[in-house]
């Protein structure tokens, strides 16, 4: 989830490839760089942390070039630092890259590089591309840029520069955006339109494994093979705020149908070819692994949520102990911890105070403690004996979405990985569950695509004048079920509850009156027979049934007045799937009911104190 931006044209491109990184800001800022083509050579300039550092850098450096590429970066490969940022160059310093993505082959390809003598100076997995193309060049950076291609696999866009071809920048994508400004006697190429959109509304949108050749008075696109296509420039008549959220109405909704690519990347190089889960950086032996007695997450709000899913999962495959705990009540407890307990913190941000403080507390009582986190060098991530990151990019709305979905993922993959280390899966059962794993970003981005989506935000219009709503959800469904309940109130301000389908019976039910909303997660194959029990009780009381259900199930519909149905999967990935309505129904909701959802009254993105 970096930026990319690039610049040929007849004026210094100093100034306007920065204020195209200014512009793309929001999607990471954890360091940043500059590559522009003067006098035979590309001079980079990077620094680290937000784009005020690069500006004293660049106000050093001469303004003379009128070619060059720019990056603002979002950590996934290796920690912010100079030498992380890009752009990259290979060992003569002649070519140039920016990366937005991940080469997921790059350590196979790094050590074949090394070993015919290329010198790296990055943690990085793009960095490799500079090299590729170093490696292939024979006159034309376009045939170089598609022989690097070919054998890179996983999800990226490139941009690529040489002082041998001063008025030309290559690109092309994969899985990835990439979009070309076309304009009069100068032209632009960037991750993000937001990129360009002050100097060109024309824009191009190039397919996967296609090249385009970027130069002053000319774009072409291409094949691999080398044959033009016709891919005419598009006129956008959005302005800044809707650019950067790239034509969504919101951050959020982008954000939700950011989630396939988010787990796409959080997925990326973890499950091996025979189908195992490889996790690095996590901080423990293999002693670690047999040896531990119990587990301790600890977190806040929908982080919390995430936790109780890989409670479940850290029990049925890893037959651990677990316990889950709101980091703050926990850090008020005088907890029994011993050297065998692990504690995991789950932080999108990695710097709730709460959360920080329950790790801590963890550390000081003798546990390992994992952070889980989205933001790399945050401050769990230094206080914590081990990582595990996700990759869902920035996330700006307040309310958690494509953040929470990668942490259930992340947990469902150490939970997976534990379970083998510790003996308890077999190496069938896991390649069989990572294989599933593999497909639901395809799914769900095509559950994100279809009228599934309209319907639900039909039902939510329906509902948006309610005044209260009830989310049931049983076993797995239950965090489902609280996350959907936050939503709810974080963004649309309805009160909901959530509740333990087999609770309803012990009380909550006397809540309900003819028309009460109740929406009932149902998507766990297991205790669907029960759920559907819970369902006729409390239509039995005139309440309003909203299912979420697989695919498969469609029966329960015939109690339903309304019935949500996400692709089927195994009951304990489940989470993935149905979560997505229940973001979509409180988004719908808020925003019949006129809500801001971007910036939900009296909360924070982050919460950095008690
Ligand atoms: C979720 O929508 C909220 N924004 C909030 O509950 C959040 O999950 C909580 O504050 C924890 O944040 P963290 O993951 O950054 O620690």
């Amino acid at each position: 989830m970096c930026g990319i931006v690039g610049y040929v044209g007849g004026r210094p491109c100093k100034g306007i490839l920065f204020e195209g990184l200014r512009k793309l800001e929001y999607r990471g800022y954890d360091s940043a760089g500059i590559g522009v083509v003067a006098d035979g050579r590309v001079e980079i300039s990077r620094s680290v942390g937000n784009l005020d550092n690069l500006e004293l850098i660049l106000s050093q450096v001469d303004d003379a070039g009128t070619t060059g590429i720019a990056h603002t970066r979002w950590a996934t490969h290796g920690r912010p630092s100079i030498e992380n940022a890009h752009p990259h160059t290979d060992c003569s310093g002649r070519f140039a890259i920016v990366l937005n993505g991940i080469v997921e082959n790059y350590q196979e390809l790094r050590a074949a590089l090394q070993g015919e003598g290329h010198v790296f100076s990055s943690e990085t997995d793009a960095e490799v591309v500079a090299h590729l193309i170093e490696r292939a060049y024979r006159g034309s950076l376009q045939d170089a840029v598609v022989e690097a291609y070919r054998q890179m696999e996983g999800h990226f866009s490139y941009c690529a520069v040489t002082a041998d071809e001063p008025e030309v920048i290559i690109g092309i994508r994969k899985e990835t955006p990439l979009v070309v400004g076309v304009s009069e006697g100068e032209n632009f190429i960037a991750s993000a339109i937001p990129a360009f959109l002050a100097e060109t509304r024309s824009v191009l949108f190039p397919d996967d494994g296609e090249v385009v050749v970027v130069s002053r008075d000319s774009v072409r696109v291409c094949t691999l093979e080398g044959d033009p296509v016709d891919r005419p420039a598009k006129t956008v008549d959005w302005d800044d705020e809707a650019a950067e959220k790239a034509g969504y109405e919101t951050f959020m909704l982008k954000e939700i149908y950011e989630q396939p690519a988010a787990l796409a990347d959080t997925l990326a190089e973890r499950i091996a070819p025979d189908g195992r889960v490889v996790l690095e950086g996590l901080g423990l032996t293999q002693e670690d692994f047999r040896g531990l007695e119990r587990v301790i997450i600890v977190a806040c709000g929908t982080s919390y949520h995430a936790g109780l899913i890989g409670r479940h999962a850290l029990e049925r495959w890893a037959r651990l102990p677990v316990e889950v705990e709101v980091a703050s009540e926990f850090r008020y407890r005088d907890p029994v911890i011993g050297p065998r307990c692990l504690c995991i913190g789950i932080s999108q941000s990695g710097e709730t105070a709460d959360t920080l403080a329950a790790m801590r507390l963890a550390r000081r009582r003798g546990a390992k403690v994992l952070a889980l986190t989205n933001i790399v060098g945050s401050q769990a991530t230094r206080e914590a004996d081990g990582v595990l990151f996700t990759r869902a990019g920035l996330e700006v709305g307040v309310a958690a979405t494509k953040t929470f979905l990668t942490q259930v993922l992340a947990v469902l993959l150490f939970a997976l990985h534990m379970g083998e280390k510790r003996g308890y899966l077999e190496a069938e059962r896991v390649l069989g569950l990572t294989g599933k794993l593999r497909r639901i970003p395809t799914r769900l981005r095509e559950y994100l695509e279809s009228d599934a989506v309209r319907g639900v935000e039909q039902a939510a219009v329906r509902c948006a004048s309610q005044r209260f709503f009830m989310v049931l959800g049983r076993n797995i469904g239950l965090p489902v079920a609280l996350e959907g309940a936050l939503k709810l109130k974080e963004i649309s301000y309805v009160p909901t509850e959530a509740y333990a389908a087999g609770e309803m019976k012990h009380g909550p039910i006397a809540l309900l009156e003819e028309g009460s909303p109740v929406l009932v997660v149902a998507t766990d194959a297991s205790i669907y027979d029960k759920l559907v029990s819970n369902v006729q009780e409390v239509r039995a009381r005139g309440a309003r049934v909203i299912a979420v259900a697989s695919e498969g199930n469609e029966g329960i519909g015939e109690m339903a007045d309304d019935i949500f149905l996400v692709p089927c999967t195994d009951e304990m990935l489940s989470p993935l799937f149905g979560v997505v309505p229940l973001q979509l129904f409180a988004y719908y909701v808020a925003k019949a009911r006129g809500e801001k959802v971007d910036q939900p009254r009296n909360l924070a993105k982050t919460v950095t104190v008690e």
